[in-house]
Protein backbone atom coordinates (compact mmCIF):
# COMPACT_ATOMS: atom_id res chain seq x y z
CA UNK A 1 0.00 0.00 0.00
CA UNK A 2 3.01 2.51 -0.14
CA UNK A 3 2.09 3.15 -3.48
CA UNK A 4 -1.12 4.14 -2.79
CA UNK A 5 0.29 6.88 0.42
CA UNK A 6 2.71 8.34 -1.91
CA UNK A 7 0.09 8.59 -5.05
CA UNK A 8 -2.17 10.23 -2.07
CA UNK A 9 0.67 12.04 -0.98
CA UNK A 10 1.11 13.63 -4.79
CA UNK A 11 -2.19 14.03 -5.29
CA UNK A 12 -2.21 16.30 -2.02
CA UNK A 13 0.88 18.32 -2.26
CA UNK A 14 -0.45 18.93 -6.52
CA UNK A 15 -3.59 21.04 -4.42
CA UNK A 16 -1.42 22.98 -2.61
CA UNK A 17 1.11 23.79 -5.21
CA UNK A 18 -1.63 24.56 -7.73
CA UNK A 19 -3.20 27.25 -5.24
CA UNK A 20 -2.55 30.99 -6.62
CA UNK A 21 -2.49 33.31 -3.74
CA UNK A 22 -5.28 34.99 -3.70
CA UNK A 23 -6.98 37.81 -1.55
CA UNK A 24 -8.19 36.56 1.98
CA UNK A 25 -12.05 37.42 0.37
CA UNK A 26 -11.80 35.63 -2.55
CA UNK A 27 -10.00 32.41 -1.13
CA UNK A 28 -12.88 32.69 0.80
CA UNK A 29 -15.58 32.58 -1.04
CA UNK A 30 -13.14 29.90 -3.27
CA UNK A 31 -13.90 28.05 -0.18
CA UNK A 32 -17.65 27.65 -0.32
CA UNK A 33 -18.52 24.38 -1.43
CA UNK A 34 -18.89 23.91 -5.63
CA UNK A 35 -18.60 22.19 -8.29
CA UNK A 36 -15.82 22.12 -10.70
CA UNK A 37 -15.01 20.06 -13.88
CA UNK A 38 -11.74 18.19 -12.83
CA UNK A 39 -9.97 16.66 -16.52
CA UNK A 40 -13.10 14.16 -17.22
CA UNK A 41 -15.47 14.40 -13.78
CA UNK A 42 -17.04 17.34 -12.61
CA UNK A 43 -16.30 17.34 -8.76
CA UNK A 44 -17.53 18.61 -5.35
CA UNK A 45 -15.30 20.67 -3.68
CA UNK A 46 -15.27 21.45 -0.34
CA UNK A 47 -12.88 23.21 2.02
CA UNK A 48 -10.45 23.49 -1.60
CA UNK A 49 -10.45 19.75 -1.98
CA UNK A 50 -12.42 17.62 -4.16
CA UNK A 51 -14.95 15.55 -2.04
CA UNK A 52 -16.79 12.37 -2.69
CA UNK A 53 -20.11 12.18 -1.06
CA UNK A 54 -20.55 8.86 0.60
CA UNK A 55 -24.44 9.92 1.99
CA UNK A 56 -27.35 8.45 3.48
CA UNK A 57 -30.45 9.88 3.49
CA UNK A 58 -32.67 10.21 7.11
CA UNK A 59 -36.01 9.23 6.95
CA UNK A 60 -38.78 12.04 6.51
CA UNK A 61 -39.09 13.01 10.22
CA UNK A 62 -36.19 12.43 11.71
CA UNK A 63 -34.55 15.59 11.48
CA UNK A 64 -37.49 17.36 12.95
CA UNK A 65 -36.58 16.62 16.47
CA UNK A 66 -32.40 16.76 17.70
CA UNK A 67 -33.39 14.78 20.82
CA UNK A 68 -34.68 11.82 18.66
CA UNK A 69 -31.30 12.48 16.27
CA UNK A 70 -29.07 12.52 19.01
CA UNK A 71 -28.05 8.45 18.76
CA UNK A 72 -28.62 8.29 15.09
CA UNK A 73 -25.63 10.38 14.38
CA UNK A 74 -22.91 8.47 15.99
CA UNK A 75 -24.62 5.31 14.43
CA UNK A 76 -24.35 6.55 11.18
CA UNK A 77 -20.36 8.05 11.70
CA UNK A 78 -19.77 4.58 12.58
CA UNK A 79 -21.17 2.75 9.48
CA UNK A 80 -18.34 5.33 7.85
CA UNK A 81 -20.89 7.77 6.14
CA UNK A 82 -19.71 11.16 5.57
CA UNK A 83 -22.52 13.10 4.90
CA UNK A 84 -26.05 12.75 5.80
CA UNK A 85 -28.83 14.14 3.61
CA UNK A 86 -31.53 15.89 6.35
CA UNK A 87 -34.71 17.33 5.43
CA UNK A 88 -35.68 21.12 6.63
CA UNK A 89 -38.83 21.72 6.77
CA UNK A 90 -40.87 24.83 5.80
CA UNK A 91 -43.19 24.87 8.59
CA UNK A 92 -40.77 24.27 11.64
CA UNK A 93 -38.73 27.13 10.30
CA UNK A 94 -41.44 29.88 9.45
CA UNK A 95 -44.10 28.69 12.07
CA UNK A 96 -45.78 32.44 11.39
CA UNK A 97 -45.74 34.17 8.54
CA UNK A 98 -42.37 36.19 8.56
CA UNK A 99 -41.09 34.85 11.71
CA UNK A 100 -38.70 32.52 11.41
CA UNK A 101 -37.42 29.45 14.29
CA UNK A 102 -33.56 28.09 13.10
CA UNK A 103 -33.36 25.92 16.30
CA UNK A 104 -33.55 22.54 14.53
CA UNK A 105 -31.68 23.93 11.54
CA UNK A 106 -28.92 25.00 14.41
CA UNK A 107 -29.45 22.15 16.18
CA UNK A 108 -28.46 19.14 12.96
CA UNK A 109 -25.34 21.63 11.83
CA UNK A 110 -23.94 21.04 15.64
CA UNK A 111 -25.12 17.74 15.60
CA UNK A 112 -23.40 17.14 12.51
CA UNK A 113 -20.41 18.91 13.64
CA UNK A 114 -20.24 17.07 16.28
CA UNK A 115 -20.19 13.63 14.75
CA UNK A 116 -17.22 14.73 11.60
CA UNK A 117 -20.78 14.92 9.67
CA UNK A 118 -21.67 16.82 6.94
CA UNK A 119 -24.86 17.49 5.60
CA UNK A 120 -26.77 17.96 2.62
CA UNK A 121 -30.27 19.76 3.52
CA UNK A 122 -33.27 19.00 1.50
CA UNK A 123 -35.80 21.94 1.26
CA UNK A 124 -39.35 20.58 2.02
CA UNK A 125 -41.16 24.11 0.90
CA UNK A 126 -44.08 23.85 -1.50
CA UNK A 127 -43.31 20.66 -2.37
CA UNK A 128 -42.49 16.67 -0.91
CA UNK A 129 -43.10 14.16 -3.43
CA UNK A 130 -46.04 16.18 -5.21
CA UNK A 131 -48.24 17.13 -2.23
CA UNK A 132 -47.22 20.37 -0.05
CA UNK A 133 -47.52 18.81 3.38
CA UNK A 134 -44.47 20.46 4.42
CA UNK A 135 -46.11 24.01 3.71
CA UNK A 136 -46.79 26.18 7.03
CA UNK A 137 -50.11 26.03 8.57
CA UNK A 138 -50.70 29.98 7.34
CA UNK A 139 -49.94 28.72 4.27
CA UNK A 140 -51.94 25.63 4.20
CA UNK A 141 -55.51 27.17 5.91
CA UNK A 142 -55.20 30.28 3.26
CA UNK A 143 -56.20 29.12 0.25
CA UNK A 144 -56.95 32.47 -1.49
CA UNK A 145 -53.78 33.77 -1.13
CA UNK A 146 -51.97 30.22 -1.50
CA UNK A 147 -53.55 28.47 -4.74
CA UNK A 148 -53.72 24.71 -5.38
CA UNK A 149 -53.36 22.19 -7.81
CA UNK A 150 -57.01 21.81 -9.74
CA UNK A 151 -58.38 18.73 -11.20
CA UNK A 152 -60.22 18.80 -14.56
CA UNK A 153 -63.47 18.56 -12.76
CA UNK A 154 -62.77 21.68 -10.46
CA UNK A 155 -61.62 19.95 -7.70
CA UNK A 156 -59.17 21.22 -5.02
CA UNK A 157 -55.53 19.05 -4.23
CA UNK A 158 -53.16 19.89 -1.39
CA UNK A 159 -50.46 20.77 -3.49
CA UNK A 160 -49.48 24.27 -4.19
CA UNK A 161 -50.05 25.23 -7.70
CA UNK A 162 -46.63 26.07 -9.28
CA UNK A 163 -48.83 28.95 -11.39
CA UNK A 164 -49.01 31.28 -8.23
CA UNK A 165 -46.57 33.82 -8.09
CA UNK A 166 -47.56 34.35 -4.48
CA UNK A 167 -46.93 30.83 -4.03
CA UNK A 168 -43.42 31.27 -5.35
CA UNK A 169 -42.81 34.87 -3.33
CA UNK A 170 -43.57 33.29 -0.11
CA UNK A 171 -41.69 30.11 -0.57
CA UNK A 172 -38.77 31.93 -2.17
CA UNK A 173 -38.73 34.27 0.97
CA UNK A 174 -38.32 31.53 3.25
CA UNK A 175 -35.92 29.65 1.35
CA UNK A 176 -33.91 32.82 1.28
CA UNK A 177 -33.87 33.47 5.25
CA UNK A 178 -32.90 29.73 5.42
CA UNK A 179 -29.79 30.25 3.59
CA UNK A 180 -28.85 33.41 4.63
CA UNK A 181 -28.64 31.60 8.10
CA UNK A 182 -27.02 28.75 7.22
CA UNK A 183 -24.21 31.27 5.65
CA UNK A 184 -24.01 33.22 8.87
CA UNK A 185 -23.85 29.87 11.39
CA UNK A 186 -21.98 27.69 8.83
CA UNK A 187 -20.58 30.28 6.22
CA UNK A 188 -16.65 29.19 7.86
CA UNK A 189 -17.11 25.62 8.72
CA UNK A 190 -18.69 24.50 5.52
CA UNK A 191 -20.39 21.68 7.64
CA UNK A 192 -23.46 22.23 4.91
CA UNK A 193 -22.26 20.69 1.40
CA UNK A 194 -24.98 20.98 -0.94
CA UNK A 195 -29.21 21.60 -1.07
CA UNK A 196 -31.75 19.77 -2.68
CA UNK A 197 -34.39 22.46 -3.24
CA UNK A 198 -37.84 20.51 -2.76
CA UNK A 199 -38.45 16.64 -3.16
CA UNK A 200 -39.80 14.79 -5.70
CA UNK A 201 -42.23 17.64 -7.78
CA UNK A 202 -44.70 16.39 -10.51
CA UNK A 203 -48.77 15.90 -10.00
CA UNK A 204 -50.65 12.56 -10.00
CA UNK A 205 -53.09 11.70 -11.22
CA UNK A 206 -53.81 13.94 -13.88
CA UNK A 207 -50.89 15.04 -15.72
CA UNK A 208 -51.31 18.66 -14.71
CA UNK A 209 -52.60 21.48 -12.95
CA UNK A 210 -56.13 22.69 -14.34
CA UNK A 211 -56.54 25.46 -11.93
CA UNK A 212 -57.51 28.87 -14.45
CA UNK A 213 -53.99 30.42 -14.03
CA UNK A 214 -52.36 26.92 -15.35
CA UNK A 215 -55.41 26.79 -17.76
CA UNK A 216 -54.11 30.56 -18.76
CA UNK A 217 -50.71 29.15 -19.59
CA UNK A 218 -51.65 26.57 -20.93
CA UNK A 219 -53.55 28.11 -24.37
CA UNK A 220 -50.31 30.60 -24.35
CA UNK A 221 -47.89 30.41 -26.44
CA UNK A 222 -44.70 28.48 -25.34
CA UNK A 223 -42.12 30.64 -24.06
CA UNK A 224 -39.08 31.89 -26.49
CA UNK A 225 -36.72 31.06 -24.00
CA UNK A 226 -37.05 27.45 -23.91
CA UNK A 227 -38.02 27.56 -28.03
CA UNK A 228 -34.53 29.28 -28.29
CA UNK A 229 -32.94 26.64 -25.78
CA UNK A 230 -34.36 24.19 -28.06
CA UNK A 231 -32.97 25.44 -30.95
CA UNK A 232 -29.49 25.94 -29.40
CA UNK A 233 -28.63 22.48 -28.26
CA UNK A 234 -31.06 20.88 -30.45
CA UNK A 235 -27.72 18.27 -31.25
CA UNK A 236 -28.16 16.94 -28.00
CA UNK A 237 -32.16 16.85 -26.89
CA UNK A 238 -33.55 13.85 -24.92
CA UNK A 239 -34.86 11.82 -27.98
CA UNK A 240 -38.75 11.36 -26.53
CA UNK A 241 -38.24 15.36 -26.20
CA UNK A 242 -37.35 15.76 -29.65
CA UNK A 243 -39.69 13.48 -31.52
CA UNK A 244 -42.65 15.20 -29.31
CA UNK A 245 -41.64 18.46 -30.94
CA UNK A 246 -40.76 16.69 -34.92
CA UNK A 247 -44.06 15.12 -34.64
CA UNK A 248 -46.08 17.52 -33.85
CA UNK A 249 -44.42 19.47 -37.33
CA UNK A 250 -41.25 21.17 -36.01
CA UNK A 251 -42.98 24.32 -35.05
CA UNK A 252 -41.16 27.75 -33.89
CA UNK A 253 -43.86 28.82 -32.37
CA UNK A 254 -47.10 28.46 -30.57
CA UNK A 255 -49.05 26.67 -28.01
CA UNK A 256 -47.88 24.00 -25.73
CA UNK A 257 -50.07 21.50 -27.72
CA UNK A 258 -49.54 23.24 -31.40
CA UNK A 259 -45.39 23.07 -30.63
CA UNK A 260 -45.54 19.52 -28.67
CA UNK A 261 -48.59 18.17 -30.00
CA UNK A 262 -52.21 16.91 -28.34
CA UNK A 263 -51.55 14.35 -24.99
CA UNK A 264 -50.39 13.81 -21.66
CA UNK A 265 -46.70 13.52 -22.89
CA UNK A 266 -47.14 17.84 -23.59
CA UNK A 267 -49.04 18.18 -19.96
CA UNK A 268 -46.40 16.51 -18.54
CA UNK A 269 -43.58 18.62 -20.59
CA UNK A 270 -45.56 21.99 -19.96
CA UNK A 271 -45.94 21.05 -16.02
CA UNK A 272 -41.99 20.38 -16.11
CA UNK A 273 -41.27 23.96 -17.79
CA UNK A 274 -43.04 25.29 -15.05
CA UNK A 275 -42.38 23.80 -12.05
CA UNK A 276 -38.38 24.55 -13.71
CA UNK A 277 -39.65 28.04 -13.47
CA UNK A 278 -40.55 28.26 -10.15
CA UNK A 279 -37.87 26.28 -8.44
CA UNK A 280 -35.60 28.42 -10.51
CA UNK A 281 -37.12 31.76 -8.31
CA UNK A 282 -36.58 29.64 -5.20
CA UNK A 283 -33.16 28.31 -5.50
CA UNK A 284 -31.84 31.97 -6.97
CA UNK A 285 -33.34 33.72 -4.19
CA UNK A 286 -31.34 31.09 -1.93
CA UNK A 287 -27.81 31.53 -3.94
CA UNK A 288 -28.01 35.28 -3.49
CA UNK A 289 -27.61 34.53 0.18
CA UNK A 290 -25.49 31.76 -0.28
CA UNK A 291 -23.92 30.11 -3.16
CA UNK A 292 -24.27 26.13 -2.28
CA UNK A 293 -24.74 24.03 -4.83
CA UNK A 294 -28.32 23.29 -5.69
CA UNK A 295 -30.12 20.57 -7.08
CA UNK A 296 -33.71 18.84 -7.05
CA UNK A 297 -34.42 15.30 -7.56
CA UNK A 298 -36.92 12.92 -9.58
CA UNK A 299 -38.99 9.97 -8.42
CA UNK A 300 -38.84 7.43 -11.42
CA UNK A 301 -41.47 5.74 -13.24
CA UNK A 302 -42.14 2.14 -13.58
CA UNK A 303 -42.25 0.84 -17.27
CA UNK A 304 -45.25 1.47 -19.11
CA UNK A 305 -46.51 4.65 -16.97
CA UNK A 306 -48.06 7.11 -18.57
CA UNK A 307 -47.85 10.83 -17.81
CA UNK A 308 -50.28 11.07 -14.69
CA UNK A 309 -49.76 7.81 -13.35
CA UNK A 310 -46.41 9.42 -12.12
CA UNK A 311 -45.01 12.75 -11.14
CA UNK A 312 -45.75 14.10 -14.19
CA UNK A 313 -43.47 17.88 -14.22
CA UNK A 314 -40.48 16.00 -12.56
CA UNK A 315 -37.04 15.88 -13.91
CA UNK A 316 -37.57 13.19 -15.81
CA UNK A 317 -34.82 12.17 -18.29
CA UNK A 318 -37.31 13.00 -21.11
CA UNK A 319 -37.73 16.42 -19.56
CA UNK A 320 -34.30 17.16 -18.81
CA UNK A 321 -33.49 19.40 -21.76
CA UNK A 322 -36.97 21.74 -20.57
CA UNK A 323 -35.51 21.35 -16.69
CA UNK A 324 -32.20 22.80 -17.70
CA UNK A 325 -33.66 25.74 -20.29
CA UNK A 326 -35.96 26.77 -17.13
CA UNK A 327 -34.15 25.98 -14.22
CA UNK A 328 -30.25 27.57 -14.90
CA UNK A 329 -30.12 28.14 -10.54
CA UNK A 330 -30.75 24.27 -10.30
CA UNK A 331 -26.49 22.82 -10.71
CA UNK A 332 -28.16 19.37 -11.50
CA UNK A 333 -31.15 16.82 -11.12
CA UNK A 334 -30.88 13.63 -9.69
CA UNK A 335 -32.77 10.42 -9.71
CA UNK A 336 -33.96 8.69 -6.69
CA UNK A 337 -33.16 5.05 -7.65
CA UNK A 338 -35.45 2.14 -5.96
CA UNK A 339 -35.86 0.26 -9.47
CA UNK A 340 -34.14 -2.83 -10.03
CA UNK A 341 -32.06 -1.69 -13.27
CA UNK A 342 -29.73 0.68 -11.60
CA UNK A 343 -27.40 0.85 -14.46
CA UNK A 344 -30.01 1.88 -17.14
CA UNK A 345 -31.25 4.79 -14.29
CA UNK A 346 -27.93 6.20 -13.14
CA UNK A 347 -26.64 6.51 -17.03
CA UNK A 348 -29.90 8.41 -17.82
CA UNK A 349 -28.86 10.57 -15.68
CA UNK A 350 -24.78 11.01 -16.03
CA UNK A 351 -24.89 13.73 -18.76
CA UNK A 352 -23.01 16.60 -20.14
CA UNK A 353 -23.79 19.54 -17.71
CA UNK A 354 -25.28 16.72 -15.37
CA UNK A 355 -22.84 15.45 -12.85
CA UNK A 356 -24.61 12.81 -11.33
CA UNK A 357 -25.88 12.40 -7.41
CA UNK A 358 -27.92 10.02 -6.35
CA UNK A 359 -29.68 11.51 -2.91
CA UNK A 360 -32.05 8.32 -2.93
CA UNK A 361 -31.76 4.37 -3.45
CA UNK A 362 -32.25 1.58 -1.89
CA UNK A 363 -29.42 0.26 0.90
CA UNK A 364 -28.15 -2.73 2.35
CA UNK A 365 -26.38 -5.43 -0.14
CA UNK A 366 -27.95 -4.13 -2.94
CA UNK A 367 -26.53 -0.33 -2.79
CA UNK A 368 -23.53 -2.00 -1.36
CA UNK A 369 -22.93 -2.66 -4.79
CA UNK A 370 -24.99 0.44 -6.87
CA UNK A 371 -22.20 2.88 -4.57
CA UNK A 372 -19.58 1.16 -6.85
CA UNK A 373 -20.87 1.70 -9.94
CA UNK A 374 -22.62 5.22 -9.48
CA UNK A 375 -19.01 6.10 -7.85
CA UNK A 376 -16.58 4.16 -10.03
CA UNK A 377 -17.95 4.28 -13.64
CA UNK A 378 -19.79 7.20 -14.01
CA UNK A 379 -17.68 9.64 -11.79
CA UNK A 380 -21.00 10.34 -9.26
CA UNK A 381 -20.36 13.01 -6.99
CA UNK A 382 -21.90 11.25 -4.55
CA UNK A 383 -24.26 8.43 -3.14
CA UNK A 384 -27.06 8.34 -0.62
CA UNK A 385 -29.41 5.63 0.13
CA UNK A 386 -32.81 6.21 1.54
CA UNK A 387 -33.88 5.87 5.08
CA UNK A 388 -30.23 5.26 6.11
CA UNK A 389 -31.00 5.98 10.05
CA UNK A 390 -32.88 2.11 9.58
CA UNK A 391 -35.48 3.53 12.43
CA UNK A 392 -39.64 4.56 12.56
CA UNK A 393 -40.05 3.65 8.92
CA UNK A 394 -42.31 5.52 6.22
CA UNK A 395 -44.83 3.52 4.40
CA UNK A 396 -42.60 1.48 2.59
CA UNK A 397 -42.81 -2.13 3.96
CA UNK A 398 -40.77 -3.61 0.94
CA UNK A 399 -37.74 -2.10 2.05
CA UNK A 400 -37.22 -3.54 5.28
CA UNK A 401 -35.29 -2.14 7.77
CA UNK A 402 -31.85 -3.76 8.13
CA UNK A 403 -28.23 -3.04 9.72
CA UNK A 404 -26.72 -2.08 6.83
CA UNK A 405 -23.66 -4.02 7.51
CA UNK A 406 -22.70 -4.76 3.81
CA UNK A 407 -23.26 -0.31 2.79
CA UNK A 408 -20.66 0.22 6.14
CA UNK A 409 -18.58 -2.31 4.22
CA UNK A 410 -18.67 -0.48 0.81
CA UNK A 411 -18.35 2.68 2.47
CA UNK A 412 -15.58 2.03 4.58
CA UNK A 413 -13.54 0.68 1.39
CA UNK A 414 -14.76 3.85 -0.30
CA UNK A 415 -13.53 6.50 2.43
CA UNK A 416 -10.17 4.84 2.37
CA UNK A 417 -9.73 5.11 -1.27
CA UNK A 418 -11.76 8.56 -1.79
CA UNK A 419 -8.70 10.58 -2.32
CA UNK A 420 -7.31 8.29 -5.23
CA UNK A 421 -10.48 7.79 -6.56
CA UNK A 422 -11.25 11.32 -7.30
CA UNK A 423 -7.73 11.72 -9.15
CA UNK A 424 -8.73 8.53 -11.22
CA UNK A 425 -12.52 9.91 -12.15
CA UNK A 426 -10.82 13.10 -13.16
CA UNK A 427 -7.86 11.35 -15.28
CA UNK A 428 -10.76 8.93 -16.19
CA UNK A 429 -8.78 6.13 -15.13
CA UNK A 430 -11.59 4.33 -12.54
CA UNK A 431 -14.25 1.40 -14.37
CA UNK A 432 -16.82 -0.53 -12.72
CA UNK A 433 -18.56 -3.48 -13.93
CA UNK A 434 -22.32 -4.06 -12.00
CA UNK A 435 -23.78 -7.54 -12.56
CA UNK A 436 -27.10 -7.13 -11.67
CA UNK A 437 -30.34 -8.72 -12.36
CA UNK A 438 -31.92 -12.13 -12.41
CA UNK A 439 -30.53 -12.90 -15.68
CA UNK A 440 -27.01 -11.50 -15.85
CA UNK A 441 -24.33 -13.79 -15.01
CA UNK A 442 -21.03 -11.67 -15.93
CA UNK A 443 -20.13 -8.01 -17.12
CA UNK A 444 -16.92 -7.50 -19.04
CA UNK A 445 -15.19 -3.86 -18.63
CA UNK A 446 -11.99 -1.82 -20.27
CA UNK A 447 -9.40 -0.24 -18.43
CA UNK A 448 -5.98 0.34 -19.57
CA UNK A 449 -4.16 -2.65 -21.03
CA UNK A 450 -6.52 -5.39 -19.97
CA UNK A 451 -10.22 -6.26 -19.95
CA UNK A 452 -11.86 -7.57 -16.79
CA UNK A 453 -14.25 -10.19 -16.84
CA UNK A 454 -16.50 -10.08 -13.82
CA UNK A 455 -18.51 -13.68 -13.37
CA UNK A 456 -20.95 -14.60 -10.38
CA UNK A 457 -18.90 -17.12 -8.46
CA UNK A 458 -21.50 -19.52 -8.02
CA UNK A 459 -25.10 -20.46 -8.75
CA UNK A 460 -26.12 -19.61 -5.35
CA UNK A 461 -25.18 -15.74 -5.87
CA UNK A 462 -27.88 -16.09 -8.55
CA UNK A 463 -30.24 -12.39 -8.92
CA UNK A 464 -27.57 -11.19 -5.90
CA UNK A 465 -26.09 -8.13 -7.26
CA UNK A 466 -21.77 -7.71 -7.43
CA UNK A 467 -19.63 -4.90 -8.16
CA UNK A 468 -16.20 -4.26 -9.18
CA UNK A 469 -14.40 -1.69 -9.24
CA UNK A 470 -10.56 -0.92 -10.79
CA UNK A 471 -8.28 1.85 -10.38
CA UNK A 472 -5.71 1.78 -12.51
CA UNK A 473 -2.59 2.43 -10.78
CA UNK A 474 -0.18 1.97 -13.09
CA UNK A 475 0.04 0.15 -17.21
CA UNK A 476 0.31 -3.43 -15.30
CA UNK A 477 -1.29 -2.37 -11.70
CA UNK A 478 -4.55 -2.13 -10.69
CA UNK A 479 -6.05 -1.52 -6.65
CA UNK A 480 -9.75 -3.78 -6.66
CA UNK A 481 -12.56 -3.58 -4.34
CA UNK A 482 -16.17 -4.23 -4.86
CA UNK A 483 -19.34 -5.67 -2.96
CA UNK A 484 -20.71 -9.41 -3.61
CA UNK A 485 -18.99 -12.52 -5.09
CA UNK A 486 -17.62 -12.27 -8.16
CA UNK A 487 -14.92 -14.56 -10.21
CA UNK A 488 -12.70 -11.79 -12.15
CA UNK A 489 -10.29 -12.53 -14.83
CA UNK A 490 -8.18 -10.68 -17.77
CA UNK A 491 -7.21 -10.39 -21.02
CA UNK A 492 -4.67 -8.01 -22.39
CA UNK A 493 -6.13 -5.91 -24.90
CA UNK A 494 -3.25 -3.88 -26.33
CA UNK A 495 -1.03 -5.21 -28.69
CA UNK A 496 1.96 -7.74 -27.33
CA UNK A 497 2.18 -10.94 -25.78
CA UNK A 498 -1.96 -12.03 -25.49
CA UNK A 499 -2.00 -14.10 -21.86
CA UNK A 500 -2.61 -12.10 -18.95
CA UNK A 501 -1.34 -13.60 -15.90
CA UNK A 502 -1.23 -12.36 -12.40
CA UNK A 503 2.17 -11.24 -10.88
CA UNK A 504 0.75 -10.53 -7.66
CA UNK A 505 -2.53 -9.53 -5.21
CA UNK A 506 -2.07 -7.92 -1.65
CA UNK A 507 -4.89 -8.17 0.44
CA UNK A 508 -5.52 -4.73 2.16
CA UNK A 509 -8.33 -5.21 5.42
CA UNK A 510 -10.10 -2.98 7.42
CA UNK A 511 -9.86 -4.85 11.24
CA UNK A 512 -10.26 -2.89 14.50
CA UNK A 513 -10.55 0.68 12.51
CA UNK A 514 -7.51 0.02 10.64
CA UNK A 515 -6.40 -0.86 7.98
CA UNK A 516 -3.88 -3.59 7.50
CA UNK A 517 -1.65 -5.34 5.06
CA UNK A 518 -2.45 -8.99 5.43
CA UNK A 519 -2.59 -12.37 3.09
CA UNK A 520 -0.82 -12.54 -0.33
CA UNK A 521 -3.02 -14.31 -2.20
CA UNK A 522 -2.00 -17.03 -4.28
CA UNK A 523 -2.73 -20.98 -4.44
CA UNK A 524 -6.49 -22.32 -3.45
CA UNK A 525 -7.16 -18.38 -2.99
CA UNK A 526 -7.25 -17.29 -6.14
CA UNK A 527 -7.66 -20.34 -8.39
CA UNK A 528 -4.14 -21.61 -8.47
CA UNK A 529 -3.00 -18.02 -9.94
CA UNK A 530 -5.44 -17.62 -12.69
CA UNK A 531 -8.37 -15.24 -10.77
CA UNK A 532 -9.28 -12.37 -8.62
CA UNK A 533 -11.82 -13.52 -6.40
CA UNK A 534 -14.35 -10.76 -4.47
CA UNK A 535 -16.30 -12.58 -1.46
CA UNK A 536 -19.13 -10.30 0.38
CA UNK A 537 -18.35 -12.26 3.88
CA UNK A 538 -14.75 -11.24 4.24
CA UNK A 539 -13.91 -7.63 5.94
CA UNK A 540 -13.66 -5.00 4.22
CA UNK A 541 -10.90 -5.55 1.50
CA UNK A 542 -9.08 -3.93 -1.21
CA UNK A 543 -6.72 -5.62 -3.43
CA UNK A 544 -3.31 -4.64 -5.33
CA UNK A 545 -3.46 -6.45 -8.52
CA UNK A 546 -0.05 -7.19 -10.76
CA UNK A 547 -0.38 -8.19 -13.82
CA UNK A 548 2.23 -9.51 -16.56
CA UNK A 549 1.80 -10.93 -20.02
CA UNK A 550 3.34 -13.94 -21.88
CA UNK A 551 2.83 -15.91 -24.85
C1 LIG B 1 -39.25 9.04 -1.96
C2 LIG B 1 -39.29 10.36 -1.22
O1 LIG B 1 -38.53 11.32 -1.91
C3 LIG B 1 -38.78 10.23 0.19
O2 LIG B 1 -38.90 11.45 0.86
C4 LIG B 1 -39.55 9.14 0.89
O3 LIG B 1 -40.89 9.49 0.97
C5 LIG B 1 -39.37 7.85 0.15
N1 LIG B 1 -39.87 7.99 -1.18
C6 LIG B 1 -40.09 6.69 0.87
O4 LIG B 1 -39.84 5.51 0.26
Amino acid sequence: MTIIRTLLLLVLASFSASSPARTQESSKASLVPHLEQRGSATQLIVDGKPFLVLGGELHNSSSSSLLYMAPIWPRLRAIHLNTVLAPVSWELMEPEDGKFDFSVVDGLIDGARQNHLRLVFLWFGSWKNTYSSYAPEWVKRNIDRFPRVQTSDGRGTERLSPFSQENQKADSHAFAALMRHIKQKDGDLHTVIMVQVENEVGVIPEARDHSAAADKAFSSPVPQELMLWRRQHSASLDPEFRGSWESAGRKESGTWSEVFGKGPLTDDLFMAWHYARYINTVAGAGKSEYELPMFTNAALMRPNYQPGQYNSGGPLPHSLDIWRAGAAALDFFSPDIYLDNFAEWSQKYHRPANPLFIPEAVGEAVGAANVFYAIGQLQAVGFSPFGIDGTASSSSPERPEGTNAALAASYAVLEHLASLILEKQSEGAIATVLVEGESQRAGRLSLGNYTFTAVRSSSADAGKRGAAMFLEIGPDEYIVAGSGNLTITFSPNTPGPPIAGIASIEEQILQDSNWIQRRRLNGDENGQGQVLRLESTALPAIFRLRLYRYR
